[in-house]
């Protein structure tokens, strides 16, 4: 048996006392960098190699599946796809643009990031069978319950004869895939941004809550072919639909013509207060028999998408997530580059200068903190702006 030695005493206490030291100085490291608010995602590093694979999963094979938008684009394009192969050095991620900049028009894709995006986003949300609810899962007079409840409010969607007539036998973007992609927020960013031409040169547009378009042409262009719908914009854009005048519906048929031969994308099944607005589209679309073709997401999406972004990094959490980020979800399995214009969550620009909240309309509506939590959201994808994941645009295009 070994006895204690005098000096066991202090240098136990010493050797303590570091050990503590370096514990607190962990400690400290790993709060700092959690309130470090908006660390960099975390995700996998792909090797260049993985491209294929990924792309195969997806069916999205660019040269089997080009699309007929994608031949009538014109070919000047900003943005191209850093290459990821050759060297090991180029395989890692590297930043696609510096924010807030001035020419977002030579901003270039980082192809590892998109890629590494890419699936991280298809782990959670498939566009084949996430993108909407079909028929073969469906039958007339069927209850669905809606993803958030509202007090007073039943929380059962009735799938009425009109309604299933809509519903599509599959997702309209089955084995789509598109080289360049704009996704097109609504923020008043856009007024007098010149964007339109360059908007309408991707292969793929996509907009938020069929927003005006005529006589913002030269701002925001005029090509849609992927246009979302919240039951709300009813009576948001198109008049207190109670009290409807001849002119409010004609306004909102007029618009809903301009959808032409395209996706209308309606979320009916989140919120249970819209169900007297989706029989209003259903209604228009049937009666003056509209070509478009429908796609009604299935509830649960958004829990879905919070998922994706309350992965360490992304942070977009405790809200539900704007018609952007789900539009960005989208865009992210089935295009190669995304251009996102219109996402500009402030009151002014970087020049100090006022912005309304929608480019169109004259509705003085602020940015509803309690439903999203679009700032977050826009720190995002800067970041995925820095990373060359996406082009986030914010100045003017000429
Ligand atoms: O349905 P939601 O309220 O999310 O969207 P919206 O107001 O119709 O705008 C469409 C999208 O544009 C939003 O979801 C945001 O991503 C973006 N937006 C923005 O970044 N800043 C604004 N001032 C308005 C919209």
């Amino acid at each position: 048996m070994r006895f204690k030695e005098a000096g066991d005493t202090p240098r136990r206490f010493r050797a303590g006392m570091v050990f503590l030291f370096v514990l607190t100085l962990g400690l400290m490291c790993m709060t700092w960098r959690e309130l470090s608010t908006y660390a960099e995602p975390r995700f996998p590093l792909m090797r260049a190699g993985d491209l294929n694979k990924t792309n195969q999963r997806v069916k999205t094979q660019t040269a089997t599946n080009v699309t007929k938008e994608s031949e009538a684009a014109p070919v000047s394009r900003p943005g191209t796809i850093r290459s990821v192969t050759g060297t090991s050095n180029e395989t890692k991620a590297t930043n696609g643009c510096s924010w807030p900049k001035q020419s977002e028009q030579h901003c270039s894709f980082n192809e590892t990031e998109v890629l590494n995006m890419r699936q991280h986003i298809l782990k959670f949300f498939n566009p084949e069978t996430n993108l909407t609810i079909t028929k073969s899962n469906l039958h007339i007079g069927q209850l669905l319950k809606y993803e958030f409840r509202v007090r007073n409010k039943s929380n059962l969607f009735k799938v009425t004869k009109d309604f299933f007539k809509l519903i599509p036998n599959g997702s309209p973007l089955k084995e789509r895939h598109f080289s360049t992609c704009a996704v097109v927020g609504n923020s008043g960013i856009l007024r007098n941004s010149s964007c339109g031409q360059e908007i309408d040169s991707m292969d793929f547009v996509m907009r938020c809550n069929l927003p005006q378009i005529e006589g913002y042409e030269k701002d925001v262009g005029s090509k849609a072919n992927f246009t979302t719908m919240n039951p709300s914009v009813v009576s948001h854009n198109f008049g207190q639909w109670r009290n409807k005048t001849k002119d409010d519906y004609d306004r909102l048929l007029r618009r809903l013509k301009q959808v032409g031969d395209q996706i209308l994308y309606v979320p009916a099944l989140t919120i249970a207060f819209g169900e007297e607005y989706v029989r209003v589209i259903t209604q228009v679309v049937l009666q003056h028999k509209l070509p478009m073709k429908t796609a009604f997401p299935p509830a649960g999406l958004n829990n879905l998408i919070k998922k994706i972004w309350t992965n360490p990094g992304l942070k977009i959490s405790g809200l539900r997530p704007s018609t952007g980020v789900h539009m960005y979800t989208l865009a992210a399995t089935i295009c190669d580059q995304i251009h996102l214009y219109g996402f500009y969550p402030f009151t002014k620009d970087k020049r100090g200068r006022a912005l309304r909240y929608h480019y169109y309309g004259t509705m003085e509506k602020q940015i509803d903190k309690e439903a999203h939590n679009m700032q977050e959201e826009f720190r995002v994808f800067q970041q995925l702006h820095r990373r060359g994941a996406v082009v986030l645009h914010s100045e003017t295009c000429n």
